[in-house]
């Protein structure tokens, strides 16, 4: 793909409209112990940044929680709106977030802070968090350390070329302290063909020529049907590790 970093960034954040229903299809969801970090005891409102499909949402509103949910592209509010009507669903971003000042007790934003402008978006949730409110940052990374996932991982990273930025430590700057990192580990099961149809939910897959993306979907299911690790499973445990960052409104 060519043009600037800036262009790359916005048509990557951009692509998720267009599969959301495979998005919410396969890709993981959060374990429990990760919610259980993101959300205080005592809290009771919770605004869901960059919500997506609601996959976290929805283990929010599990928790009976009073939630509100932003979310810029459309197709991924429609899925979102299907999936949980009860729920308060905005279109806005994270760096215009659509929330009154000191409204919410906590912010959460899972697979998505990579995706923002941190210093507006980090002035933004500190604008609409109480004091003493949490922000709560969550990724969910597959466990390259697997043989099997490192291989897959590859194929991705190969087709992905230039990477954008999303290993880095979220830095909310001083409106925020006691920012700590905890990693939980579990596994997401999922059938050969599903594993495949994953590959195809990355923003870089998205963007690909069709060919392009026709040729990496068959690469992907050439290793799915073919690893000794893989081939002939019904369903297949994907390790991850998910990355839980808190930070605290001062
Ligand atoms: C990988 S998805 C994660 C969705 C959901 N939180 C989840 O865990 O499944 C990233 C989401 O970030 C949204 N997004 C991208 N840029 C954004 C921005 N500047 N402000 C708010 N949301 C943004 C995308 O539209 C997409 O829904």
């Amino acid at each position: 793909m060519t043009g600037s970093r800036d262009d790359r960034h916005a048509a990557h954040a951009a692509s998720f409209t267009h599969h959301a229903d495979e998005y919410a299809a396969v890709r993981p969801g959060y374990p429990p112990a990760a919610v259980d970090l993101l959300v205080p005891a005592g809290a009771r409102d919770v605004l869901d940044l960059a919500a997506g499909t609601g996959k976290l949402t929805a283990a929010l509103v599990e928790r009976g929680l009073r939630v509100v949910a932003v979310e810029p592209a459309a197709g991924m509010r429609e899925q979102l709106a299907a999936a949980l009507p009860g729920v308060e669903l905005h279109d806005g971003s994270a760096e215009a977030i659509p929330l009154p000042d000191a409204s919410v007790d906590v912010v959460t934003v899972a697979q998505a802070w990579h995706w923002f402008d941190e210093p507006a978006a980090a002035a933004e949730v500190a604008r609409v968090l109480r004091p003493g409110g949490t922000l709560g940052i969550v990724w969910n990374d597959r466990d390259e350390d697997v043989p099997w996932v490192g291989a897959y991982g590859a194929l991705l990273h190969e087709a992905a070329g230039p990477q954008l930025a999303r290993d880095t430590h979220p830095e909310p700057g001083d409106a925020f302290t006691d920012v700590l990192r905890t990693d939980v580990r579990w596994d997401h099961v999922l059938t050969p063909d599903e594993l495949v149809r994953l590959a195809g939910t990355r923003s870089y897959a998205i963007v690909l020529p069709p060919d392009e993306r026709a040729a990496l979907l068959d690469r992907v299911r050439t290793l799915v049907t073919t690893h000794p690790d893989l081939a002939g499973r019904p369903r297949v445990p994907v390790p991850y590790v998910t990355r839980v960052y808190t930070a605290r409104r001062r």
